[in-house]
């Protein structure tokens, strides 16, 4: 099978005056459809510089990067950019929705350049946001939502071009607790129900522990890849469900 996401040796320099800042230290590791992946580490140890080039936002300064089997450093920047729009979605903590535009048009924004007719944008917008319990708020404007439904309406525009991959960088950062788990809850939907690949980072232990499998990164370094138990992850009442996976 062919993994969705397969990093060498990848590093990332950052000039930053006169010094280079290493942000990067050859990161190797493969990641199979269907896995749901925590990213923890302090501050500063590469998390970040490394979903940004998973998800084509940025390119590595050495090393390779397969995504679904292809070779991204081949690819010019057009073709990543349409690499990224099927089969990436993206949610960060600051939800980065477009102000005094309602939810439904911040959902239809990646199917706009899609070649698909108006109708249809509607439709699948409309879908995607039925799906994240957001029927009753697809007119609201992101200032008119709470944290929780703002960071939903992200989520619905992530999955609105059926993406196989979802990174989540932060995405419960800027919510409380309990509104956390409710989007944490809503991930673990998508990963068990539908065998969508999900990479989260955070800093909190009890989410890490919704993943399967939990990479602790240290000065662009990964310096550990656990998984199952010694991840941390919660006993479920139904049992080991790695193998049910559809
Ligand atoms: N565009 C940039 N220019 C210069 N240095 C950068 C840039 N982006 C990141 N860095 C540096 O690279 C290193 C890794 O940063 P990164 O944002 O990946 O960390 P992080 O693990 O996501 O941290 P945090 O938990 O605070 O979000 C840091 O030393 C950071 O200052
Ligand atoms: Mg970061």
């Amino acid at each position: 099978m062919t993994e969705v996401i397969e990093t060498r040796g990848l590093k990332k320099d950052f000039a930053r005056g006169d010094v280079r800042v290493h942000a990067l230290n050859g990161i190797s590791v493969s990641i199979a459809p269907g896995e749901f992946v925590a990213i923890v580490g302090k501050s500063g140890s590469g998390k970040s510089t490394f979903m940004n080039i998973l998800g084509c936002l940025d390119r590595p300064s050495e090393g390779s990067y397969f995504l679904d089997g292809q070779d991204v450093a081949g690819l010019s920047a057009d073709e990543r950019a349409e690499l990224r729009s099927h089969k990436i979605g993206f949610v960060f903590q600051a939800f980065n929705l477009i102000p005094r535009t309602s939810a439904l048009e911040n959902v239809e924004l990646p199917l706009i350049y899609n070649g698909i007719s108006r109708a249809e944008q509607t439709r699948r917008a409309r879908e995607s946001l039925d799906k994240l319990g957001l029927g009753e708020r697809v007119d609201h404007h992101p200032s008119e939502l709470s944290g929780g439904e703002q960071q939903r309406v992200a989520i619905a525009r992530a999955l609105v071009n059926r993406p196989k991959l979802l990174l989540a960088d932060e995405p419960t950062g800027n919510l409380d607790s309990r509104t956390s788990l409710e989007i944490m809850s809503i991930l673990e939907q998508l990963n068990r129900g539908e065998g969508l690949t999900v990479i989260l980072v955070t800093h909190e232990d009890d989410i890490a522990a919704f993943a399967d499998r939990v990479l602790t990164f240290s000065d662009g370094e990964v310096v550990s890849d656990e998984s199952g138990a010694r991840a941390g992850k919660r006993v479920r009442a139904d049992g080991p469900d790695q193998e049910t996976r559809p």
